[in-house]
């Protein structure tokens, strides 16, 4: 097991497959700048199964696939083929719009849960947040992925002034829809322009749903990202995932590879060990996993104080862009 000095067991790789995406979300990531990784920086296939095989011999039964958009790998499946053998249950997180080729590869590989990003349900909005005309085919997707019985979980990243007022359509959905909408607050990350002022918190997503709605908060397992809520004779959920107003660090087991083969200890954490140089000159991973657990902080990489979310200042956090490490 790897236990911080926390005593939080760590069971959850997140580990991100490349920087490269099809959209250009300025959330995530910067509109100037932003270099992506060389390709010979990039964890390999057989590279990602050994640092994952070492993660899994530490008691790890969780491994998440992200990006930037690890569809836009095009060895994806070689990617697959070597994780889906592992005891683990293994996830994915992505734009969708790529899915319609992957479904049936992912399906095989065992993988039977995808967390889908989209913040909103308009054709034009989708245009001016990600800055590619493809809302069409993610929807498109979305819905196959239903249709094959995944279960899906769409992330809508929650921005005032931007996207809250679609809040309610997205809940709508969750009655006919057996899909689980993440309402996720907008986070600080390099080259983002957070502000606190942007943040439509978890109070007021309760306030606004429960304004129109009957909801019941459900069980969850200690270690999740969201609490979720079941709304009378809706087939759906709702979620909400409340990093900046109510952390949820107590209860965290997630441990973060980024494309270029760093571990992170946490979202938020500056501290980064670069597994993939160690494997690639011969060194043990395992006591280099376990001192970058132990020098985790409590809650949010240590980078938050106790301040307000108004008073933060997102350019002041020392940390990479979102699309380098991967959400
Ligand atoms: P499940 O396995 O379905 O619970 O997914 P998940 O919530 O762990 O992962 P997903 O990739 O869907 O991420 C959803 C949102 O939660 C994104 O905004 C992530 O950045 C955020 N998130 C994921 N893990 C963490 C975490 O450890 N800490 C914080 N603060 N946010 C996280
Ligand atoms: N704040 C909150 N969530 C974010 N994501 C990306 N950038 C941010 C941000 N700045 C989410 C996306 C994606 C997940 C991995 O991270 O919705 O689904
Ligand atoms: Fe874990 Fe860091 Fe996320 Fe808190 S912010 S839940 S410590 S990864």
């Amino acid at each position: 097991m790897i236990v911080d000095t926390y005593d939080r067991a760590h069971t959850y790789l997140r580990i991100s497959l490349t920087d490269l995406c099809n959209l250009r979300c300025a959330y995530c990531m910067p509109e100037e700048h932003y270099h992506f990784m060389p390709v010979a920086h990039l964890m390999q296939p057989a590279e990602i199964e050994t640092i994952a095989k070492t993660f899994v011999s530490l008691g790890v039964n969780k491994i998440r696939l992200t990006g930037g958009e690890p569809l836009a790998r095009c060895d994806f499946n070689a990617i697959l083929n070597r994780l889906s053998p592992l005891p683990v249950e293994l996830s994915l997180t992505t734009n969708a719009t790529l899915l319609h080729r992957e479904l049936d590869n992912i399906q095989a590989a065992g993988i039977n849960s995808l967390n889908i990003s989209l913040d909103t349900l308009c054709r034009e909005k989708f245009r001016e947040l990600t800055h590619r005309d493809l809302f069409d085919q993610t929807f498109r997707n979305i819905h196959l992925a239903i249709e094959r019985r995944f279960n899906v979980k769409i992330n809508m990243v929650v921005m005032k002034g931007v996207n809250e007022n679609e809040i309610l359509d997205f809940i709508k959905w969750t009655k006919e829809q057996p899909v689980e909408i993440r309402l996720i607050e907008f986070m600080p990350f390099a080259g983002n322009r957070w502000k606190g002022a942007q943040v439509f918190s978890r109070k007021e997503m309760l306030d606004l749903i429960s304004a129109t709605y009957e909801i019941e908060q459900l069980p969850v397992a200690e270690h999740s990202t969201s609490s979720v809520f079941h709304i009378p004779e809706h087939a759906g959920n709702f979620g909400v995932i409340s990093t900046m107003s109510e952390p949820f660090c107590a209860g965290c087991n997630r441990m973060r590879l980024t494309a270029d083969g760093k571990m992170k200890n946490c979202l938020f954490s500056k501290d980064e060990t670069d597994l993939l140089s160690a494997l690639r000159n011969g060194l043990p991973l395992e006591p280099l996993i376990r001192n970058n657990i132990l020098a985790k902080a409590a809650k949010l990489g240590g980078q938050f104080g106790n301040s307000p979310i108004d008073e933060l200042k997102g350019d002041e956090l020392i940390n990479r862009s979102m699309i380098s490490i991967g959400g």
